[in-house]
């Protein structure tokens, strides 16, 4: 076994989890607590462009188990449903939520409430009861009913100070494109 290998082991992958994310400390760990408990608990991340929303679920899609992400203004109901009732995921990431038709809403909302996701179709009906904690993200959450937006906790991200900006550039420049940091 290689070093690589065995380092891969040794660091879980929870251990990652959000490890690109600069900041955030305060969400990075009411996250780490929900994911600890059993029971199901559904977050929405409201905030301005670029705030790392869909980094949050893009992290915890590849670091938990069970997942499956939509992007809501590209999604169909059948494909969600028949996703649900096929693979009956942990959690569901909900990237645009606000981009969601209100079909779709209707469906995450029971979904929230009571875990049951039925569907009726050439007469016929089918149901199935999840254990789906549901976490999202949008700019704006004016758009979502209000009983879908009351199932939520929402946080609410402020917009960067220019010290968090600058410090986030920095640690991309540095990490991602390799620059050293006395050339930044
Ligand atoms: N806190 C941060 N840590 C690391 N990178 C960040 C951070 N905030 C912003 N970025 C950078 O901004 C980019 C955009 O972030 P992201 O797509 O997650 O924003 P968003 O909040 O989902 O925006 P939108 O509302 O437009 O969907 C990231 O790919 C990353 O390069
Ligand atoms: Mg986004």
């Amino acid at each position: 076994m290689n070093f690589q290998k065995l380092i891969a082991i040794l660091t879980k992958s929870e251990d990652r989890l959000f490890d690109d994310i600069v900041g955030y400390d305060h969400i990075k760990k009411l996250f780490r607590m929900v994911l600890q408990s059993d029971s199901t608990t559904h977050i929405l991340l409201t905030g301005p462009p670029a705030s790392a929303k869909t980094m949050f679920l893009t992290s915890l899609l590849q670091h938990l188990k069970r997942p499956y992400f939509v992007d809501g203004g590209n999604t169909t109901k059948a494909g969600m449903i028949e996703y649900l009732f096929e693979n009956q995921p942990r959690y569901l990431l909900v990237d645009e939520i606000d981009k969601l038709p209100p079909k779709h809403q209707t469906l995450l909302l029971n979904l929230m409430e009571t875990g049951i996701v039925s569907e009726t179709k050439y007469g016929k009906t089918r149901e199935a009861k999840l254990k789906t904690s549901v976490f999202a993200a949008c700019n704006n959450a004016i758009k979502l009913t209000s009983p879908l937006l009351s199932r939520f906790f929402v946080v609410e991200f402020a917009p960067y100070a220019y010290h968090q900006f600058y410090e986030i550039t920095l640690r991309l420049l540095v990490n991602q494109e390799k620059i050293a940091p006395n050339d930044c």
